[in-house]
């Protein structure tokens, strides 16, 4: 078994997922902002240091995504925060585009940017503990979009981020994002998000990525969040199997699910779902971002100085979606 597949499994291990807490600073002001703290680089380090110290981060969680200040930033018992992940018996990941931008000939899309001076910047996360990364692109769905061009461009660029990752020693997230944003319906959702993650590996496989080594991160097949006709979770759970089934190469260990906009208790449910229903060899898991901070954010805000109790909320929620992973959650145990 080669070094990278044994990362992506460690990772994904026994339901375990993906605390993906890689916003970048605008992001991050944003959401601090919505519950009125103010974004100082000690208020968002307090936030992330709370969560990564809690205990439920041992139990349920194999990686954490960093963002670029993050994994360069102290904890207040003077650890990095890679020292402090990987005490909790977790593995620090890191994401590596410089974002989305409008995609010169289509320009109401976007293309991910960040390919120059990777290769540099990777091996500078190596050496402060990073071993796995994240690159996302991002697909909007409407009667023209996604276009040819931005599936094809996107794709490129997921494979050379990739291809250059594993060169690193390190396993690359491969993220298409096609966006819940629209009022399309799921079957809309399922064709594009078909195509697009069709042509990621088409490219991937181009480009020399070892396929073992890789975690795939998609989107749930889902109607968009405008959509009057909205389907079952049992329905996305069987729509993204056959999805997963149809383009996904069987050499993939693990698929971390993104979150996506939807709720806690949606995206709890609908993994577990999926779980339950899952007749792949392909793990599947969580590399949520709001759907596993969203609450304890909630809770923090109200007073940041409360670590036990933010902490519990978290370790909360990362259990349920452990469960899921493993498709044993139910409702009653959020009341629990
Ligand atoms: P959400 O789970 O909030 O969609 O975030 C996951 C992520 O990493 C998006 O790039």
């Amino acid at each position: 078994m080669s070094e990278l597949n044994k990362t992506a499994l460690k990772i994904l291990e026994s339901g375990k997922g993906i605390l993906a807490a890689d916003e970048s600073t605008g992001t991050m002001t944003k959401r601090l902002n919505s519950v009125n703290v103010e974004s100082s680089p000690q208020n968002r380090i307090l936030f992330r240091e709370t969560l990564f110290s809690s205990q439920g981060m041992s139990k349920f969680i194999g990686g954490v995504i960093l963002y670029d200040e993050t994994i360069k930033q102290k904890t207040n018992d003077g650890l990095s925060v890679v020292e402090l992940i990987n005490k909790m018996g977790s593995i620090a990941g890191i994401k590596v585009d410089t974002g989305a931008k409008q995609l010169a000939g289509s320009n109401k899309e976007k293309i991910t940017e960040g390919l120059d001076g990777l290769r540099e910047r990777l091996g500078e996360y190596y050496k402060l503990g990073a071993r796995f990364t994240k690159w996302r692109g991002v697909y909007n769905i409407t009667k023209d979009y996604p276009s040819k061009l931005s599936i094809h461009t996107n794709a490129h660029a997921l494979a050379r981020y990739a291809a250059l990752v594993q060169e690193c020693n390190m396993v690359p997230i491969v993220e298409p994002e096609v966006l819940m944003d629209g009022d399309h319906s799921a079957e809309d959702c399922f064709s594009k998000t078909s195509t697009v993650i069709k042509k990621c590996f088409d490219e991937l496989i181009l480009h020399k990525v070892d396929l073992k080594g890789v975690i795939l991160k998609p989107n749930m097949i889902l109607a968009g969040k405008d959509a009057k006709l909205q389907i079952s979770n049992e329905e996305t759970a069987k729509q993204t199997i056959k999805c997963l089934k149809n383009s996904v190469p069987n050499e993939v260990p693990g698929i971390a699910f993104l979150s996506g906009g939807q709720s806690e208790i949606q995206a709890t449910e609908n993994l577990n779902h999926i779980n339950k229903l899952n007749d792949t060899s392909f793990i599947m898991s969580y590399s949520y971002g709001r759907a596993l901070q969203q609450s304890a954010l909630k809770h923090w805000s109200k007073n940041i100085k409360d670590i036990t109790g933010t902490q519990k909320v978290f370790d909360h929620r990362a259990e349920m979606c452990t469960l899921a992973a493993q498709g044993r959650w139910s409702s009653e145990l959020e009341n629990n």
